[in-house]
């Protein structure tokens, strides 16, 4: 018989096997984090006598550290809440790889990006919420499958053919590529839309207004249309008293009624001397805004690998190979265009030299971008502070009228919250003062970090009547009494280092025991799930999670 629970599927070695990532507190670092002084904007709107069309974000995060623990940390405050995704992963291309022959980098491959596609997804917003994923040949197709898993095939919106490179490279024995593939993927189709994409500047140029008419340029556009409609056949007088029928096996657009509603409104063009055949004039301001994007990115429409090394070797002229892999702006730009609108939350969890922030920041998107490596600090930092302090002239800034301002927060994963003493027990980190035990407790336990003013045992919330407190103190008897009496009718989740008394006399109060209690959630002190494979094995040491000091 058959199993019912056959689907159609991609299956890989390590499949079912899961990581369980810590969701760490984001600490932020001050003297990294940077927002445009007031003085600035003033001074150069006042001294180039411009103003600035686009309207400065504020709230934006760069995030250094590992994307699985950093999507993990932002997943509680963030679900829902980001409108487009733009990812550029490592590739996975095969001969930078040792073991690649037997499969075994392509399938933990494939099981890092599910981890990390499974968060992004419940990051994505309901209301329009999408997701690109840049990928060549060498992983698209089993990305495709994977994302049909994970995002749902009817989420699945279209693929993108982008022309990364313009001229081949002659030393390839069987074909240059010359192009990526951008896979998009929505979270609700309900209703699912992407805006469309500016008139080009050769579009708009066929407009013009020869005749002056207050309504603005138009260009003509034919009065005949086939196949012919009877009623619709007639002879028209032009101004110089010429008689016109449509062509053979055509007919005119409109009945004669309505024509003559269009000549009264100056909606007809004979021509400047009155004597062509006639035609509509169509207004560029009542032409619907934009056009539907197609599939096929040219490099002349956003640029290539090479116009993006141009842009990097501009922000960073000192260097001789500043980063390696670089996307162009206007790349970008497309993608934020068609998915975004000014305001909206953008997120790029590879984020590499930063171009997807500066183009969103650029673009009056707020935005997130995690980054691993130094990059985070050699390129992504000095390359955001460029923009907001308009030293930036190049990728979008002209197209996007961007001239400076706004400011991001640059934060730091903290460290593992447990760890092991000198006696391999697991405990509490001395890295951790109170108020981040604090945090770091809400977050492992789903509430919302929000400490309140007045009452000290209000530290986090999960829902209106649901607090938790966190104290490094044992907590006696009399405390909890008083508790007890404090939080009346709400829930209190009391997390503390030991107790006395019974924790179950109190309907209003749950105890919990730190860190035994926690100790089972995820997993502890990994530094990071790194999608460099060069040195990773599922066998090494670092995948196995020690549960000897397990409660
Ligand atoms: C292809 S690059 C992205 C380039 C980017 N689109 C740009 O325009 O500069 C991929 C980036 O992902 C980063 N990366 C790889 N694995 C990561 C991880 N686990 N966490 C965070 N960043 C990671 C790499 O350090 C690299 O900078």
């Amino acid at each position: 018989m058959t199993d019912k629970l056959q689907r159609l599927e991609l299956t890989w070695p390590g499949k079912e096997d899961r990581f369980n990532p810590e969701p760490r507190i984001l600490l932020e670092d001050k003297e990294k984090s940077y927002s445009a002084p007031d003085s600035l904007m003033q001074g150069i709107v006042e001294s180039m006598g411009l103003e600035q069309k686009v309207q400065p974000t504020f709230d934006n995060m760069l995030i250094h550290g590992d994307n699985l623990l950093a999507l993990k940390a932002l997943e509680q405050d963030y679900a829902g809440k980001v409108k487009c995704i733009y990812i550029d992963p490592p590739y996975n291309t095969g001969n930078a790889f040792e073991h690649y022959d037997d499969g075994l980098e392509h399938s933990i491959w494939l099981s890092l990006m599910r981890d990390r596609l499974e968060i992004l997804k419940r990051l994505l917003s309901n209301d329009g919420g999408s997701i690109w994923i840049s990928i060549d040949a060498d992983e698209s197709h089993y990305l495709k499958v994977l994302c049909d898993e994970i995002f749902g095939r009817q989420c699945f919106v279209d693929e993108v053919i982008w022309q990364r490179a313009y001229a081949p490279i002659n030393l390839k024995k069987t074909l240059s590529r010359s192009h990526d593939t951008i896979l998009i993927y929505c979270k609700n189709p309900v209703g699912f839309e992407l805006n469309k994409i500016p008139r080009r500047e050769k579009q708009r140029e066929m407009y013009k207004n020869p005749d002056n008419d207050p309504r603005g340029d138009w260009k003509s556009d034919n009065l005949s249309v086939g196949p012919a409609v009877e009623k619709n056949i007639y002879e028209i007088e032009t101004p110089s008293g010429r008689k016109c029928l449509p062509p053979k096996g055509y007919s005119w657009r409109v009945s004669q009624e309505k024509l003559k509603e269009m000549i009264a409104e100056n909606r007809i063009w004979f021509g400047a001397d009155g004597n062509n055949v006639p035609s509509i004039k169509r207004f560029l301001s009542e032409v619907k805004d934009g056009v539907t994007c197609m599939t096929l990115w040219t490099y002349q429409e956003v640029g290539h690998n090479q116009d993006a090394k141009k842009e990097i070797k501009a922000l960073f002229p000192d260097e001789k190979n500043p980063f390696d892999t670089p996307k162009p702006e206007r790349l970008i730009e497309r993608v934020l265009t068609l998915a975004s609108t000014p305001g909206d939350l953008v997120l790029d969890s590879f984020l590499g030299s930063g171009t997807t922030a500066a183009v969103a920041h650029k673009m009056g998107r707020r935005w997130i971008g995690v980054e691993m490596e130094d990059t985070a600090y050699n390129y992504c930092l000095p390359r955001l502070k460029k923009v907001i302090n308009g030293e930036d002239a190049g990728g979008v800034t002209k197209s996007t009228g961007w001239l400076c301002g706004g400011g991001f927060k640059f934060y730091e994963l903290a460290s593992s919250l447990i760890v092991k003493d000198k006696y391999g027990q697991q405990i509490i980190s001395d890295k951790y003062n109170a108020d981040m035990l604090a945090e770091a407790m809400c977050k492992i336990l789903g509430y919302h970090y929000k400490p309140d003013s007045t009452a000290y045992w209000k530290q986090g919330y999960s829902s209106e009547k649901s607090f938790i407190y966190t104290t490094t103190f044992s907590m006696q008897e009399a405390s909890l009494e008083r508790l007890h009496e404090e939080v009346g009718d709400n829930n209190l989740l009391v997390c503390c280092s030991a107790f006395s008394g019974n924790s179950k006399a109190y309907p209003n109060i749950s105890v919990k025991k730190i860190p035994a209690a926690i100790l089972k959630k995820c997993e502890w002190g990994r530094e990071g799930y790194p999608l460099n494979l060069t040195n990773y094995h599922p066998d090494d040491k670092e995948f196995e999670f020690d549960e000897e000091n397990d409660e």
